[in-house]
């Protein structure tokens, strides 16, 4: 018996779906994407049907699981053997760290100022694997004028960069990184692309195999708005086969005749099967059924109202934030050039105005935003709508501001 897993329609700028978030604006899907009611009835489907069924609900998972994998890989323009599904983008990241074919000498570069998520799997990697691994600042890229790429080429012109270590968008001042840029001067000194998309995924549209990304990793929780506890790692043709499975499992072994054990009596249990080749290799046992069912269901929402529409009503917002902000002395970190710009707005405020209570304020008012790293961080997903949340956010910063200069 087989259950259908919720679905519904969603339109940009309705949050119908979310009927009891307790914000008025919500601007924190770079740090948790609420979970809608279609999440929360994916999450409860699968609760009742493990209760009700045990061992006889799990081929409807598994197969929906299967479902899933295609749409996340139309959804970055890949093939469903380059996808394997992780626990989190730590997980994706660790992966590749640990299973690539590193050589004695290899170097890894990774970027200062990123999200520990994405230095930390390649530092321990250096250390596991005898590498070594240099820091190029993100300032670089963020300051109008700067050095942007020049740096990073001087770093692959050595030879010995295997890995440079990037996420698509910075978690914390919005920064959309050039990736197309960066594999291009990667593949010319014989280097290899990992993006960090986490920041991405789910709001900006991405093609990885026209931008040359080699691999990339992201958890589900923030943009795909799905639970924690799930994500993916994308693999370009060709480079599954090449990573080494460091740690594997019953399920890591290809799949003819591997579950017969299980099913088909005795004389089945074998040790001897090799690997498979493809990205799957990372499921190493069961999986997470409800946190998958529920980004299941959130990828069909964005899906349906597709990345391209997505990306340009939150930039849409994001633009009628920014430029009142800027008249009342908070200054901006997104770039000009639109191809730099991402999901998120970081301001910083004006001189004198204390980040924490602001922020404080704010939330207190209903307005969720955080703080990353001395920023304050607007990250609006397809539910906002700018027509009625942009004056609450204004009355609010305001009546801070007032309150604060009393
Ligand atoms: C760029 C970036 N990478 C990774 C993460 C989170 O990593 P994980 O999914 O492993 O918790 C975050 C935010 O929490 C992030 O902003």
């Amino acid at each position: 018996m087989r259950v259908s897993r919720p679905t519904s329609t969603a339109a940009l700028g309705d949050r119908s779906l979310f009927p009891r978030l307790a914000f008025d604006a919500y601007l924190n899907h770079a740090g948790i994407g609420p979970a809608s009611v279609v999440v929360e009835a994916a999450v409860g489907l699968v609760l009742e049907t493990y209760a009700t069924r045990g061992l006889h609900a799990l081929p409807q998972w598994i197969d929906d699981r299967e479902e899933l994998r295609k749409k996340l890989a139309t959804l970055v323009g890949g093939r469903p053997q380059d996808i394997g599904f992780v626990t989190n983008t730590s997980h994706g990241v660790g992966t590749i760290a640990q299973c690539y074919p590193w050589r004695s000498g290899d170097r890894i570069v990774v970027f200062s100022g990123e999200f520990p998520a994405n230095v930390t799997p390649w530092q321990r990697a250096a250390q596991v694997h005898g590498l070594g691994i240099s820091f190029v600042p993100l300032d670089d890229f963020a300051l109008p004028g700067g050095p942007d790429l020049a740096r990073l080429e001087a770093e692959l012109r050595h030879g010995d960069v295997r890995i440079v270590a990037v996420s698509a968008v910075q978690f914390q001042t919005g920064l959309r990184m050039p990736l197309r840029a960066m594999a291009d001067r990667c593949h010319a000194h014989g280097a290899e692309l990992f993006v960090d998309g986490i920041q991405a995924v789910g709001v900006i549209p991405l093609d990885l195999p026209a931008l040359g990304v080699d691999y990339l990793a992201a958890g589900s929780h923030k943009w795909l708005m799905g639970m924690e506890g799930g994500g993916f790692i994308y693999a370009a043709p060709g480079r599954a086969e090449r990573l080494r499975p460091v740690t594997a499992s019953w399920l890591s072994h290809v799949q003819p005749g591997g579950l017969a054990f299980l099913f088909d009596g005795a004389g089945h249990l074998r040790y001897d099967r090799g690997f498979k080749g493809d990205m799957s290799f990372t499921e190493s046992g069961v999986s997470n059924s409800m946190g998958l069912a529920a980004l299941h269901s959130s990828v069909d929402l964005l899906v349906a109202l597709g990345p391209e529409a997505i990306f340009d009503h939150v930039s849409r917002f994001l633009d009628g934030l920014e430029a009142p902000l800027v008249e009342r002395g908070f200054t901006s970190a997104r770039l000009s050039d639109p191809a730099r710009r991402s999901a998120i707005l970081s301001v910083l405020p004006p001189p004198g105005h204390d980040l924490a209570a602001m922020a404080k304020a704010l939330v207190a008012r209903g307005i969720s935003v955080s703080t990353p790293d001395g920023y304050l961080r607007f990250a609006p997903h397809w539910p906002n709508n700018g027509a009625t949340e942009l004056p609450l956010i204004l009355d609010a910063v305001d009546a801070h501001l007032k309150e604060a200069s009393a």
